[in-house]
């Protein structure tokens, strides 16, 4: 699997040294978790923030906006050097129109699926994302329990992709640690989202490696 750590859990006061920590690691790319405090009851980052990282580090910024109107905030989302822009199905904007709106900015295109939106309803998008997201906590902090009860729709959605020979990643976010890391590669995810097991690892190269190893 390609491992996206999210720096979420980390000390924002030193968030540069953090993004280098990161590529440090041998990770693939970076997680970034943004947050509006109306679809998610919390409150993280923006734009400003991302710009001021990405001449920090040449990994690729894998940009997960939990934000209930995330498309007029696109082209600002660009500018800061996002790669990937992933917005959540279960959003408020219009989800075809948004898409192309992130591919017109030639940036890669994902979808995420809440813990209670079903497999099934990433299905019409598959052909237009370059990767769908299946969240294993309830979106909004770091440092949760991992939901065992999501490799079902893991196993779904790498299923309904193999059957159309689509090239389309599987990230998983929220929980992933070594044990949870190979359930989720099992189940057919591709990308591992870690967080909070990363920040406290005691080897996280080592723990990078590992999951890449999946
Ligand atoms: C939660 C975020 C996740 C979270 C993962 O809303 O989307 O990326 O930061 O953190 P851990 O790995 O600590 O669960
Ligand atoms: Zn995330």
């Amino acid at each position: 699997m390609k491992v996206s750590p999210s720096i979420l859990t980390c000390d924002f006061g030193y968030a540069a040294d953090e993004v280098r920590f990161v590529e440090d690691t041998g990770a693939d790319m970076v997680h970034l978790d943004v947050m509006d405090g109306v679809f998610v009851p919390n409150i993280s980052f923006g734009p400003a923030v991302i710009g001021s990282l990405r001449p920090h580090t040449s990994l690729f910024f894998d940009v997960h906006l939990m934000m209930a109107q995330p498309r007029r905030m696109l082209p600002a989302f660009a500018k800061a050097g996002a790669d990937m822009l992933n917005i959540h199905l279960e959003c408020d904007d219009p989800i075809d129109e948004t898409l192309a709106d992130i591919h017109a900015l030639g940036k890669k295109a994902a979808i995420t699926l809440k813990p209670a939106t079903p497999a099934e309803a990433a299905f019409p998008y598959l052909e237009q994302v370059a990767m769908v997201l299946v969240m294993t906590v309830e979106p909004g902090f770091g440092g949760q329990s991992f939901m065992s009860d999501m490799l079902p729709k893991i196993a779904a959605l790498r299923q309904e992709i193999d059957r159309r020979g689509l090239q389309v990643d599987i990230q998983v976010d929220g929980g992933i640690n070594a044990d949870t890391a190979r359930l989720v590669a099992e189940a057919g995810a591709t990308v591992a989202v870690l967080g909070s097991a990363l920040f406290n690892a005691e080897q996280p190269s080592t723990l990078v490696k590992t999951v890449q190893a999946m």
